[in-house]
């Protein structure tokens, strides 16, 4: 594992130590990027290392990339190296499932990876705002670690995020409002309290543990960029973390010679700033009004990180695209129904935008495209069958 060079802000570039906790850039507020020297481990030696080696750790999870995250123990319970599925419809369409990491979200690599590093820190209080799994990965990584949670996010998330950031001893408190209020709340009471804030984008480490997905995307296509990332996008994350790990695999000389994928942001019509501000051309969003979807970990109405996603979804052709519900839960019913597996809205907001840019001639079928299931739709049960209208039949004699 190496050591941290240091970190470097995304807006001003200027360098800070990682010997101490950070949050945001303290000369411009923006976020911050880990660097490493990656010079010793350049070329493919290093990288076929990894697969070596996993092969005797079959549970290093997204840990099989250390070599490319801090030189801290990590506090794991085995996140990451998900399935590649391929899709018995599309033949170049290929479904990354993350709902089957633990907590049932993708959440799971960024909070490992931030509580990790709080737990290296010596910090003792942690303080979130959720659209909803972010909030159970943080409970779940901080109860293994022995460190306090304190969970904000709004009254009406799917109820399984509530009961499983209760069930791991987090302190959650249910506000009537969207994650953007809760992260006021989160900011003053850090202040008051002496929480430190894991904010989206707010702290460095949450995207160093998501650049694993880019890692391990490109890993399970033979080390080769596919055409383009369908990722479903509320705060931009995992999009971020992906981009960055672009860049260091080519850094590295660790991916064949080829274009990066494009990348495709996906929302729902309910809550899509960043679609907005891409089809106008902006290089920021704008609060999106009354957002409602019922997937919920879209309903991100400002993302902190709206320049930096514009900017990557520019620099790689790629685009934003946001899709109604009615939609979103046609597509979650048909691959269900078609491939056997059953997605999240959020996940099914990808397939549904796959399906309109292959109608739109912006894909083609020879194209080679991963879709993020970012989540489980077992955590989406009381959600999803209020969009079917379903309800439990009344028994019989
Ligand atoms: C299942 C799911 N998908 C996608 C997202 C959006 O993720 P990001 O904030 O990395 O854009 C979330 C966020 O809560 C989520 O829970
Ligand atoms: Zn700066």
């Amino acid at each position: 594992m190496p050591e941290i060079k240091n970190l470097e802000c995304s807006r001003c570039q200027a360098t800070i130590s990682a010997a101490m906790p950070q949050t945001l850039c303290p000369k411009c507020k923006g976020s911050l990027y880990v660097r490493y020297d990656l010079q010793p481990l350049h070329g493919i030696a290093a990288r076929d290392a990894i697969a070596r080696e996993a092969a005797s750790c079959p549970w290093a999870g997204m840990w099989r990339y250390r070599s490319v995250l801090p030189d801290v123990r990590p506090v794991t319970l085995g996140e990451g190296w998900t399935p590649m599925l391929p899709s018995r419809r599309h033949p170049n369409a290929f479904l990354k499932d993350e709902g089957t990491n633990p907590t049932g979200s993708f959440k799971a690599r960024g909070l490992a990876l931030a509580v990790t590093m709080a737990r290296h820190y010596g910090l003792r209080q942690l303080a979130i705002p959720s659209a909803g799994n972010a909030a159970g990965a943080l409970a779940a990584y901080a109860a293994a670690a022995g460190i306090a949670a304190h969970i904000f996010m709004p009254r009406d998330v799917p109820f399984a995020n509530y009961v499983e950031a209760t069930a791991y001893g987090a302190n959650v408190t249910l506000v009537d409002g969207l994650i953007s209020d809760c992260g006021r709340i989160v900011a003053e009471r850090s202040q008051t309290e002496g929480w430190f804030d894991i904010s989206t984008l707010k702290e460095p480490f949450r995207v160093e543990g998501k650049k694993t997905m880019g890692y391990e995307l490109v890993e399970q296509l033979g080390w080769e960029y596919p055409d383009a990332v369908f990722y479903p996008t509320g705060g931009g994350v995992g999009l971020i973390g992906m981009w960055k790990a672009f860049a260091e695999l080519e850094e590295l000389g660790w991916v064949k010679p080829g274009k990066r994928p494009r990348m495709i942001a996906v929302q729902s019509s309910g809550c899509a700033p960043v679609a907005k501000a891409f089809d106008e051309g902006a290089t920021a969003s704008e609060m999106w009004p009354n957002a409602a979807t019922f997937a919920s970990g879209l309903r991100v109405p400002k993302p902190y990180g709206d320049s930096i996603m514009l900017e990557i979804l520019r620099e790689s052709h790629g685009r934003a695209v946001a899709i109604p519900d009615a939609e979103i839960l046609a597509s979650l019913q048909d691959w269900a129904k078609n491939e056997g597996l059953f997605l999240s809205p959020e996940g099914a907001a990808a397939t549904a935008a796959y399906g309109r840019l292959r109608a739109s001639g912006f894909l083609t079928a020879s194209d080679r495209v991963v879709l993020f299931n970012t989540g489980s739709a077992l955590k989406y049960t009381d959600v999803i069958a209020e969009a079917m209208h379903l309800e439990r039949p009344a028994g019989g004699e």
